[in-house]
């Protein structure tokens, strides 16, 4: 039987809800990953100092044991520096959204004036915060994601001391952007890496396809694709899992997102070895992150197994990714 062993698998963009939903979700990614960059994007968003601490506390108590480690993040707001300076030991990074692009990002950025947003930006340089963008615009929605290129270059330009993550990039245009500034990463899920918009509303609609930024065209899959499979050191896994109710996918006004978090590992396992580039697995899921946020995450071995494994229709009422589907790669043991 074919194994592959990972060491300290890092999700570095997950969604874990609050109260019910996080106790139901959160072991399902602490049982195969050392650690996760926690999303912000709670009502209301986490963006004080008290709301991360608490979260975290949240986070912990639902995990079955302390071999997880949640990256806390904050939600972006124009900060000043007293404030950053005082909440910087308790966060990894900072999440931007643009006001109402997405799931419960209201309370996010509307104006991208550079002028309004430097003190923060340039205290958060100087702190060695990362800035981690969910980067669309208001556009048409497949151009949203290649229409930000330039508040990318606007906010690299400007801030060359300050990490910026283009968070779950779609696009040929956003990997062409990340090596055009050394101070630019990106990370990638596992869902960009399988669908295209045609698996998405190309035959039925597929609500649990659905998520923004929307998949895109091949071409753009297979720009991502390069990427991850060879382990660019700029570039990090980040599933971006995002759980809904199943009665809030499967309704007439779809939630974005997809729930990728208990089936990630098993997927990206099929994806490189059907590529043969099993080998830089471990870079893409784990090295790469450990250096650009400069983490040490808890020690954790995953070997997973080449056998058909049939995807459960839910969990907690959440439907997962490929459910009732067989896909390739199971879990084996986690130590
Ligand atoms: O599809 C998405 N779902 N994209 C996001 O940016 C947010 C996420 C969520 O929180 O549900
Ligand atoms: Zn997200």
């Amino acid at each position: 039987m074919k194994t592959h062993t990972l060491l300290m698998p890092l999700d570095m963009h997950l969604h874990l809800r609050d109260g019910v939903m996080l106790e139901n979700i959160a072991p399902l990614t602490a049982y195969s990953f050392s650690g996760a960059l926690i999303m912000p994007n709670l009502v209301p968003p986490v963006d004080t100092k008290e709301a991360v601490l608490a979260y975290r506390e949240r986070v912990m108590a639902a995990v079955p044991n302390d071999y997880f480690e949640p990256y806390m993040t904050l939600f972006y707001k124009n900060y000043d520096k007293k404030f950053l300076t005082d909440v910087a030991e308790e966060i990894t990074a900072i999440k931007l959204y643009p006001a109402g692009i997405t799931t419960n990002s209201e309370g996010g950025v509307s104006s991208f004036d550079i002028e309004e947003m430097r003190p923060t930006l340039e205290a958060m340089s100087e702190l060695g915060i990362p800035l981690c963008v969910h980067g669309e615009t208001d556009g048409f929605v497949m151009d949203r994601e290649a229409e930000f290129m330039s508040i990318y270059e606007l906010l690299a330009q400007n801030f060359p001391d300050l990490k910026i993550v283009m968070e779950h990039i779609t696009t040929k245009a956003a990997v062409e952007m990340l090596d055009k500034y050394p101070n630019l990463y990106a990370t990638i899920t596992v869902h960009h890496l399988l669908l295209t918009l045609d698996d998405v509303i190309g035959g039925m609609m597929m609500p649990h396809h659905f998520c923004k930024p929307i998949a895109k065209r091949p071409e753009d899959l297979d720009a991502l694709l390069d990427l991850a499979l060879n382990a660019h050191p700029k570039v990090m896994f980040g599933s971006d899992s995002a759980p809904h109710p199943k009665y809030k996918k499967e309704a007439c006004g779809c939630a974005a997102g997809v729930f990728t978090a208990p089936i990630a590992l098993q997927l990206l396992c099929e994806i490189f070895e059907q590529f043969d580039k099993l080998d830089n697995l471990q870079t893409f899921v784990s090295d790469n992150a450990q250096s650009i946020y400069g983490i040490c995450p808890e020690f954790k071995e995953v070997t997973l197994e080449k056998r058909p494994f049939v995807v459960p229709e839910t969990y907690s009422n959440v439907v997962p990714l490929y459910a009732g589907e067989t896909i390739n790669w199971a879990i084996e043991s986690v130590d």
